[in-house]
C-alpha cells in the first residue's frame, strides 16, 4: 500500500482548515491508509511554535518580515523529517493545512518571490494540493463572521495581495508539473467537501 501526502492550501478564509479536517475523518473512514495524520504548517513543532508567538501582532516586530521565510523553511525541513515523511514511508496519509505554497505566496510579498522559491526548491512536492479558491472579499466576509483577533495577515488588502501571488505560485507549480487542483471553495462545507473528495478519489488512483 502506499502513502500519500496531501496540502491543502488557499487564502485565510477559504476554508482550508475546515476541509482538512473534515478530509481526515473521510480518509479514516476509508480504511484504505495505514494511518491518517492531520498536520498544519506552521507545526507543532518547536520552530512551529516559535513562528506562532512571533506572528501575534504584539510581538510582530520583533524579528522583522526579512527572517520568516528562513524560520518556515526551517519548520518544514523538521515537519517533513520528523512528522510527514515517516508516515508516508509506512504506507500513511498525511493532510497538511498548508505547505511551501502558503510561504510562496505569504512572503514573496516581503522577500520577493525567488528568494522564497530558492529556500524551498528541494522540499517533497505534494502527491496532491488542493487549492481552494474563494475571492478575497468572500474570504474577509467568512473571517469576520469567526470573529476574534485579527492576524495581520487577514486585512483586504493583504487578502487581494496574496490572492495575486498565489497566482504566481499556481504557475510556477504547473511548471513544476506538481499535481495541484484548484476547487471552488464557494457554497457550503458539505458541497465543497464533496469536491475535496473527488479530487482526493482521482489522485490516489494514480
Ligand atoms: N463553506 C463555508 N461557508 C461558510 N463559512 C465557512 C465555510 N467553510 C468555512 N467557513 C467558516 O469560515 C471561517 C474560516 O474557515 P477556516 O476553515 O478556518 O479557513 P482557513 O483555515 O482557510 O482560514 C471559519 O469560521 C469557518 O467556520
Ligand atoms: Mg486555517
Amino acid at each position: 500500500m502506499s502513502g500519500i501526502f496531501i496540502a491543502i492550501e488557499g487564502l485565510d478564509g477559504s476554508g482550508g482548515t475546515t476541509q482538512s479536517k473534515l478530509l481526515r475523518q473521510w480518509m479514516e473512514d476509508q480504511g484504505r491508509w495505514t494511518s491518517v495524520h492531520r498536520t498544519w504548517e506552521p507545526s507543532g513543532g518547536p520552530i512551529g511554535k516559535f513562528i506562532r508567538e512571533n506572528l501575534k501582532l504584539e510581538n510582530a516586530e520583533a524579528l522583522g518580515d526579512n527572517v520568516f521565510p528562513y524560520l518556515f523553511a526551517a519548520d518544514r525541513q523538521h515537519h517533513l523529517d520528523r512528522e510527514i515523511l515517516p508516515v508516508v514511508a509506512q504506507g500513511g496519509a498525511v493532510i497538511t493545512d498548508r505547505y511551501y505554497h502558503s510561504s510562496l505566496a505569504y512572503q514573496s510579498l516581503t522577500v520577493g518571490f525567488d528568494t522564497v522559491a530558492q529556500l524551498n526548491a528541494g522540499f517533497r512536492a505534494p502527491d496532491l494540493t488542493v487549492f481552494l479558491e474563494l475571492p478575497a472579499e468572500a474570504c474577509l466576509e467568512r473571517i469576520l463572521a469567526r470573529g476574534g483577533a485579527l492576524e495581520r495577515f487577514e486585512v483586504i488588502d493583504r487578502l487581494r495581495a496574496i490572492e495575486a501571488a498565489y497566482e504566481t505560485v499556481l504557475s510556477y507549480c504547473a511548471a513544476r508539473d506538481e499535481a495541484v487542483v484548484r476547487l471552488d471553495a464557494s457554497g457550503s462545507v458539505q458541497d465543497i467537501h464533496a469536491r475535496v473528495i473527488s479530487a482526493v478519489t482521482a489522485a490516489a488512483a494514480t
